[in-house]
């Protein structure tokens, strides 16, 4: 079944190692890291030093999404900070095999990611490389924003072709994220649910993430390699 990743960009920041137990307790496996520069996107979020904290307060693995220029400048930096997943934008990353090679030197899972605006055909050439791939359903740079609903059937046609390729690449949705769409996404293939306010927004992660583990209960793809 489809794991939820919660997003610590919307826990309280004083408080992330109290956020992190919570949403495990929840049935969280993994949370999710957003990395965000200030140029590739309008918003200024964390760095290696916070993930670092991170990786000392939890056992959960760490799903670092980079939202910045120059990424393979920082793939090194976060897998020594102890993230367990790194993911670039198609749209920063100029070479992209590169980065993933990066990615594979620092023995962290490796993901690409796609605006709401970038079209799937553009990873033709590499997804048998990737473990992978993250759809945004929202224009990075922000938590709680609204789900753009045309991703659903972006999700649908890239788990038809992973299928049709015989691939085992897992689909990441992030963005907008909800108890009203987690398991129609699951349903349409993805494997990780990225939600940020739906955890942390309320003040009560450990039964937000508990409603939304349930939502997902044997539906979407598992990626294996999460433990
Ligand atoms: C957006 C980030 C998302 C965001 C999700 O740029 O990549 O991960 O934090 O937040 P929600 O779930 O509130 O949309
Ligand atoms: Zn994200």
């Amino acid at each position: 079944m489809a794991l939820l990743a919660p997003s610590v960009l919307s826990a309280d920041f004083a408080r992330l190692g109290e956020e992190a137990a919570a949403a495990a307790r929840g049935g969280a496996r993994m949370l999710h890291v957003d990395v965000m520069d200030g140029h590739f996107v309008p918003n200024l979020t964390l760095g290696p030093d916070v993930t670092r904290c991170l990786r000392q307060a939890t056992d959960l693995f760490l799903d670092c999404h980079l939202m910045v220029s120059r990424p393979d400048d920082f793939i090194a930096p976060f897998a020594a900070a102890g993230a367990s997943a790194i993911s670039v934008h198609v749209e920063a990353s100029t070479h992209l095999h590169r980065s993933v090679q990066l990615m594979r030197d620092a023995g962290v899972r490796a993901g690409v990611v796609l605006n709401p605006a970038t079209p799937i055909h553009v990873l033709d050439d590499i997804l048998p490389d990737l473990d992978y791939v993250l759809l945004m359903s929202v224009n990075p740079g922000f938590a709680g924003q609204t789900f753009i609903p045309g991703v659903l059937d972006k999700v649908r046609t890239l788990a038809g072709r992973i299928a049709q390729r015989g691939l085992a690449t897992i689909i990441e949705v992030d963005g907008g994220v909800t108890e009203a769409n987690a398991r129609a996404l699951a349903e349409a293939g993805a494997g990780m649910l990225v939600a940020g306010s739906a955890v942390f927004g309320g003040g009560q992660a450990e039964d937000s993430a508990r409603r939304l583990v349930r939502l997902m209960d044997g539906v979407g793809a598992e990626p294996s390699w999460v433990p």
